[in-house]
């Protein structure tokens, strides 16, 4: 059985699936991996280091796509990449079903297996496969690190013989993954970190990184039975823009992740609520691409509205993609380990397994 990866549209894509490290564990497992030639070249990889583990480098992706059994990608493939894949090819990759609704209807047709790895059931025994969790994880990092970049103050508090310099302080809105991470970052920094969340559970993750829980008082909590934020309601809503009209004014940098799955991102930070921040402040919408928490937030650009700073993410984890691929690459692995059937010598779609048949798409 044969694992392929080709590349993928390195201008809007810089991760890959499968790197070293990955390849080698999949060969462990009895299976062979080859790659299209200059494969992951834009990171520094060169295919030697591929091949001197054993991975076969074909000329181009058509070679790739027909001569595999599983296909690895980070994206959804292309309308043209969809032609060449070969009928009963399993597909695995963040292939995001709700966006690419004609891709994957047609990957359906042609019976190819499309598994999505943002469907995987959040179970302890997928946690090793959690791609949202994996990247998430990186971007409430990187969130922090461009927000230091772009903030013309210093962030920890220095005592000099020229003065004191007081610490920055940051407000992180949404204590998900992301959002933890922000404040774990944050604080390591050395700002006076806050958040806040609608799931009250929240709150002993953020007092135990150091943060300080901003409560939305008299408030229920908007937690679902799976773990996840249900859509606050109008008099939440409500409550939370008071809460934050003083929170505003006190914070230097506003890191927003709010998000609800499957739905357009919660627009908390309104336009009046946005000019309450001194300028030189800056907000940093990590969901900018799915409709933004903040206003004036526009994916990949930066908005200057009285002197406070909106960055709008797009495509953040192009900014650490050997990290974000090598995280991405080892959940892929642990997908691939659970599919493959040593005894069997072949992949094992066993829709009793709750990991397989949550994450296999079955119609659009
Ligand atoms: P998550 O689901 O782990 O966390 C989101 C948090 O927001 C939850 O704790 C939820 O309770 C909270 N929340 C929901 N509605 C809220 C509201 N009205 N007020 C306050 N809190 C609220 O999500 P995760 O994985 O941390 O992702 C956060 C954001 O970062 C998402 O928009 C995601 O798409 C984005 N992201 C962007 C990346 C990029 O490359 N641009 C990469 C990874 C994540």
């Amino acid at each position: 059985m044969i694992v392929g990866s080709t590349k993928e549209n390195t201008t809007l894509e810089k991760r890959i699936s499968i790197t070293p490290d990955s390849a080698k564990n999949i060969i462990s497992l009895g299976l062979k991996v080859c790659i299209e030639k200059n494969y992951a070249s834009h990171l520094g990889i060169q295919d030697d280091e591929f091949k001197n583990i054993g991975v076969e480098i074909k000329n181009s992706s058509t070679e790739v796509f027909t001569s595999s059994n599983l296909i690895t990608k980070v994206n959804c493939p292309s309308e043209e990449e969809i032609t060449i894949l070969k009928e009963n090819t399993i597909l695995v990759g963040m292939l995001n079903p709700s966006k690419n609704k004609n891709q994957i209807h047609k990957i359906i047709h042609k019976k190819i297996k499309p598994f999505s790895l943002e469907l995987l059931p959040r179970i302890t025994r997928a946690q090793s496969m959690d791609v949202l969790s994996s990247q998430s994880n990186l971007a409430g990092y990187r969130a922090v690190v461009d927000c230091v970049a772009e903030f013309e103050k210093a962030v920890p508090m220095m005592m000099t013989a020229a003065g004191t310099v007081p610490a920055a302080k940051v407000l992180v809105i949404g204590a998900g993954v992301a959002g933890l991470q922000a404040i774990a970052t944050a604080k390591r920094l050395g700002a006076i970190v806050s958040a806040t969340d609608v799931r009250s559970a929240s709150k002993e993750q953020v007092e135990s990184l150091g943060g300080k829980f901003l409560t939305v008082e008299q408030s229920e909590d908007m937690e679902t039975a799976g773990g996840y934020a249900k859509e606050a309601s109008d008099d939440y809503k409500q409550k939370q823009a008071d809460m934050m009209k003083e929170a505003l004014k006190k914070n230097d940098i506003i890191i927003c992740t709010a998000l609800i799955p499957g739905k357009p991102a919660p627009r908390i930070l309104t336009e009046d609520l946005v000019k309450l921040l001194k300028p030189g402040s800056l907000i940093y919408d990590l969901a900018s691409e799915q409709g933004g928490n903040s206003a004036f937030s526009e994916p990949g650009k930066i908005n200057t509205i009285n002197g406070i700073k909106v960055i709008g993410v797009k495509s953040l984890m192009n900014s650490l993609p050997l990290t974000a691929s090598s995280l991405y690459a080892k959940n892929l692995f642990s997908f691939i380990r659970n599919l493959y059937s040593k005894e069997k010598k072949d992949f094992n779609i066993n829709l009793e397994d709750e990991i397989i048949e949550k994450s296999l798409i079955k119609k659009v």
